[in-house]
């Protein structure tokens, strides 16, 4: 035999040497729950080890991250049923927990990368990332309301607006308005490539945003379709998209690749909150080994071509130093 490849896999050293794949906690993003409240730490039940934080709380988790090296954080709020209606309006009131959230990390922690998120679910009664009427999700109107949220949130001094919604059009309909108000310095990371998905099951539970009615079919996207994923990451770059995400990552491997062989913007992948529950959940019946298969499915991610990966993972990948 001339060829023998396992001659590049004989000791740790020459594997080392020949890996393709890097991964570092700077392709680490670490989504945070918040929720009203003082010296809250609640457990998502379907996320062991994830924890709704209130603001004080958020803030000593942010700091503890940091040392760790885990730079970059995507907060979501936990919104009290009270405060929801039709039009999400507790979104852009200004003194509201989410918005308190952001100011507060960014003026503690300035070197923080602070990601928010841009849909209504969270703050809509309908529990819909737009506006209902009359069963259905209406898109025109919807871009107004996105579009406040992102300005209150570059006021309240994000780095990274990410919108969530799936709405046509948004991208430019944000950047537009950022621009206008004086934010052109804020990033867009477009959740490009959303399929309605089961994954995000625990997601919901933490947030209590599930819909109340219906489901998201004619926002998001069908899960057999990758052709699909082109036509939106095509307007998302035209409209002045920083960074295109596929979500969730594991089902969408070839998505993930699609994306980062036919465009030239950075790709990020979300490994959603239940693709982190099954992992959990095996290894907590001993059925799997935690660290390996939390590190390989990362790394799978990373060899599809994401570059940042959003992912429950990410304190404790640190923490106990897998990297
Ligand atoms: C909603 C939103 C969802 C997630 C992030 N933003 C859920 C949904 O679309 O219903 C899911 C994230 C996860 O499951 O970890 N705009």
């Amino acid at each position: 035999m001339l060829r023998r490849p396992r001659r590049n896999r004989k000791s740790a050293v020459i594997r080392d040497m020949v890996q393709e794949t890097q991964l570092t906690a700077a392709n680490l993003i670490f989504p945070l729950f918040v929720i009203e409240g003082n010296n809250v730490k609640s457990e998502v039940t379907s996320m062991p080890g994830i924890f709704r934080y209130s603001i004080d709380n958020l803030l000593r988790e942010v700091e503890t991250c940091l040392k760790l090296g885990l730079q970059a954080f995507d907060l979501f709020p936990n919104v009290d049923e009270s405060l929801k209606d039709k039009y999400a309006s507790e979104a852009t009131r200004k003194g509201s927990l989410y918005l308190r959230a952001i100011a507060q990390v960014k003026e503690n922690f300035p070197e923080a990368c602070v990601i928010t998120d841009v849909a209504m679910d969270p703050y809509s009664s309908d529990g819909h990332d737009g506006i209902v009427e009359n069963g259905t999700i209406v898109n025109d109107e919807t871009l107004e309301i996105l579009a406040k949220m992102a300005v209150a949130h570059a006021q309240a001094g994000a780095d990274i607006i990410a919108p969530s919604d799936m709405m046509d059009g948004r991208i430019g309909y944000l950047r537009k308005e950022l621009d206008q108000q004086g934010f052109s310095h804020v990033s867009l990371m477009s959740y490009t490539a959303k399929y309605a998905s089961a994954f995000y099951g625990p997601f919901r539970d933490a947030l209590n945003s599930a819909p109340k009615q219906g489901d998201k079919k004619t926002y998001q996207m069908n899960p057999a379709n990758q052709r699909e994923a082109l036509i939106e990451a095509q307007l998302d770059m035209q409209e002045g998209a920083d960074f295109l995400m596929v979500k969730p990552a594991l089902p969408y491997l070839d998505v993930i690749k699609l994306l980062s062989d036919q465009f030239d913007l950075p790709i990020a992948a979300y490994n959603v909150s239940g693709e982190y529950a099954m992992v959990k959940a095996s290894a907590r019946n001993g059925w799997l080994d935690e660290r390996r298969a939390t590190m390989e499915v990362l790394m799978g991610i990373r060899r599809a071509g994401a570059t940042a990966i959003l992912t429950y993972h990410a304190k404790e990948v640190l923490e106990n130093r897998w990297l």
